[in-house]
């Protein structure tokens, strides 16, 4: 601004000359014919903001340390049996994506098209519903969408979880909600803490470097009782040595138990012999909780 001009200009600098000086003045609004009713931002409305703002947050801690995130089953690639769920909130789209024209080669509509197109809209609202008009009944496009768009998510969340648990049903699972519940009950009825999803958590795996936990991993053991053997589709193995005998595990090794099919043909396909699965039994009867 200061350069080709001729000398004679005034230039009126503030501060940094490239901000031009300003000719109005900001008013502050006048609340003085509402007396009592107005207050200063800085600090007595802040100050209200936070101690709201510390309140909820104490609230949402104490939430969180007295009742544990509820966990589903771990995930596991190896676990065909195993139903991928994601949480409430996706079930909508999740059923979404199930359907014929917005999966297989069409889920490029499911994935990409028709979540984008909703939340496309959503952003550029403001620029598209422009009208004076606030009451809903008088905006009836914005309005049926909306409309709309909640009964759809509400029908298709219902779909998902009505064809979950047939599924569960199907497969003869305990869907792990229901488990939860039965696990958290017992362990009330025991008078243990309620949120403890597996007993066995305090407990470690005992000579985790012995080749017998490894030929667990490669057989599937661990694909039912989980890579830590805190139990998934299966019960935890960790200190299953204080519970059963080295023949005893061996038994339930050759001839299955329950939902457990027998193990001996899967470990010799993985090149397992007798010694080998002789010495997963041993090993797992090694396997005692620490004394504490
Ligand atoms: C298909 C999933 C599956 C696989 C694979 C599997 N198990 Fe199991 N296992 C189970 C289930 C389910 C039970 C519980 C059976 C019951 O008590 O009704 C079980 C029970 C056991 C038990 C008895 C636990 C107890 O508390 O009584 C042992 C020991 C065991 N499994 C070891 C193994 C070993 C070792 C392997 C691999 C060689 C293996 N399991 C592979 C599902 C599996």
């Amino acid at each position: 601004m200061a350069h080709g001009n001729s000398k004679e200009e005034k230039v009126v600098f503030v501060g940094d000359s490239r901000v031009k000086k300003r000719t109005t003045t900001i008013k502050q609004p006048d609340y003085t014919s509402f007396p009592g009713k107005s207050e200063a931002f800085i600090p007595n409305f802040l100050l209200k903001e936070w101690m709201v703002g510390c309140v909820a947050l104490v609230a949402f801690l104490v939430l969180t340390i007295s009742e544990a995130a509820p966990l589903g089953y771990p995930a596991n690639p190896n676990n065909a049996a195993f139903v991928p769920i994601p949480d409430w909130y996706f079930l909508f789209l999740y059923q979404f994506l199930k359907y014929p024209y917005a999966s297989g080669s069409y889920v490029v509509i499911g994935t990409v098209l028709v979540p984008g197109l909703a939340f496309g809209g959503l952003l550029l609202a403001p620029f598209l519903d422009t009208g004076k008009e606030r009451r809903f009944y008088r905006r009836p496009i914005a309005s049926s969408m909306m409309i709309l768009t909640l009964i759809a998510c509400v029908y298709l969340t219902r779909v998902a979880w009505v064809h979950y648990e047939a599924e569960m049903a199907e497969k003869n699972m305990i869907p792990e909600h229901v488990e939860r519940e039965e696990k958290a009950r017992e362990a009330a009825e025991k008078g243990e803490a309620s949120n403890q999803p597996k007993p066995s958590k305090g407990i470690a795996i005992v000579e985790k470097d012995d080749p017998a936990f490894a030929n667990m991993k490669k057989v599937g053991c661990l694909s039912c009782h989980a890579v830590d053997m805190k139990g998934a589709a299966g019960p935890a193995l960790v200190g299953i040595g204080d519970k059963l005998s080295k023949d005893e595990i061996l038994t339930v090794i050759k001839d299955g138990k329950g939902g457990m099919p027998s193990m001996v043909e899967a470990a010799k396909k993985e090149g397992l012999n007798d010694q080998d699965i002789e010495h997963i039994a041993d090993w797992l009867s090694k396997q005692k909780a620490a004394k504490q």
